[in-house]
């Protein structure tokens, strides 16, 4: 049985449906701090199954003791966790609770209950901002934020962890950025609040939620001046990790791997293809840069690929129809 935390969450319920379907036994827990409830009877008609969930913290060991005394987990997938950038700036003590003593917490009862199994969410914020792209997984680890930087400890701390136990077997698994939704529409991004990324943005000035969408600069050192990411399909990112359990779970070693496409998409790219999704102009007006924002960086996936034998399949006009799909039979998201 596979343990999901934050298995409410975007990318969580998306590898929630994509274990399922791959035939394993799931676990969910969720504090529904930036998730709702309403996923759990979606994901239980796209998948034809009866969910097992827990509400709870994985910040509370008591919570997670329970959780253990209860099913014979033998992995564990770790989403829960904050992620907004630009909080975690004005927050970070918030930050490094939630994310390090999520983890700790976390890892201690997994290694009460003889559990040395687990799939780590990284991120490619660790990376700072890259002297070259593609990035590769042995490039400088120097990030630029408060959340980068619970990223980078969180794998500092489970890189010790191995060292002193070697039953630990651990899938260092680094997105780049996540967009898009499953093809039903039933289920995508619904973040609490006002977005920060670009993808979620773009749905709502689609959708008229929103009057435009503000370009972070034009002058950038990129193609066309706006920022270029590696934006990957959350369906190709769950996959990812359906791949990465299955690793763990046949005794592979431990990996670390980028989860990109390993191609570069500006901000007038995205518009531009999601304006062809929608078949009408996305307005839009160039502001000053966002603070802590970097030019362009993109993966190089190729080791997924040859440890995980996994690539992203879905492109850029794809991700942008699946996310306008969620977005339009999902106006208010899942208070819809
Ligand atoms: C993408 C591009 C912006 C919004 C992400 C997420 C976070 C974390 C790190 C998880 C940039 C531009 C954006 C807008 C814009 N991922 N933009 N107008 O900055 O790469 O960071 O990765 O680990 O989820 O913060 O993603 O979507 O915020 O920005 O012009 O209204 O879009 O400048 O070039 P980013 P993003």
């Amino acid at each position: 049985m596979i343990l999901l935390t934050g298995a409410t969450g975007y990318i969580g319920s998306h590898t929630w449906l994509e274990l399922l379907q791959a035939g394993q036994r799931v676990i969910g827990i969720d504090n529904f701090i930036n998730s709702s409830p309403k996923v759990l009877a979606r994901l239980e008609k796209l998948s034809g199954k009866k969910l097992e969930f827990l509400q709870g913290d994985v910040c509370d060991p008591v919570f997670l003791e329970s959780v253990f005394q209860s099913f014979p987990i033998k992995g564990v997938v770790h989403f829960a966790s904050l992620k907004a950038v630009g909080e975690s700036y004005s927050n970070p003590l918030l930050y490094y609770e939630n994310n390090i003593s999520g983890l700790i917490a976390l890892l201690q009862v997994m290694q009460k209950h003889s559990c040395h199994h687990f799939v780590f969410s990284s991120s490619a914020c660790v990376y700072g901002d890259p002297d070259v792209s593609p990035v590769k997984e042995d490039a400088d680890l120097k990030p630029e934020n408060p959340y980068g930087q619970t990223k980078l400890m969180s794998e500092q701390i489970l890189r010790d962890l191995e060292k002193s136990d070697s039953k630990w077997r651990v899938a260092y698994l680094r997105y780049f950025n996540p967009i898009g939704a499953h093809e039903s529409g039933m289920i995508g991004e619904d973040p609490n609040g006002i977005p920060n990324n670009l993808s979620p943005l773009v749905a709502r000035v689609a959708a008229g939620r929103m009057e435009e969408l503000k370009v972070y600069g034009n002058d950038w050192e990129t193609p066309d001046g706006t920022g270029v990411r590696d934006y990957i399909h959350v369906v190709d990112l769950a996959r990812g990790h359906v791949k990465a359990v299955e690793h763990l779970l046949s005794g592979k070693p431990s990996l670390t791997v980028n989860l990109g496409t390993g191609v570069g998409y500006s901000v007038m790219d995205v518009i531009r293809a999601y304006e062809k999704v929608i078949g009408r102009p996305i307005p839009y007006r160039v502001t000053d840069r966002r603070p802590g924002d970097v030019a362009l960086y993109y993966a190089d996936p190729s080791l997924a690929r040859d440890l995980l034998g996994w690539c992203a399949e879905r492109n850029l006009e794809q991700m942008c129809a699946d996310s306008w799909r969620w977005q339009s039979q999902n106006p208010m998201g899942y208070e819809s």
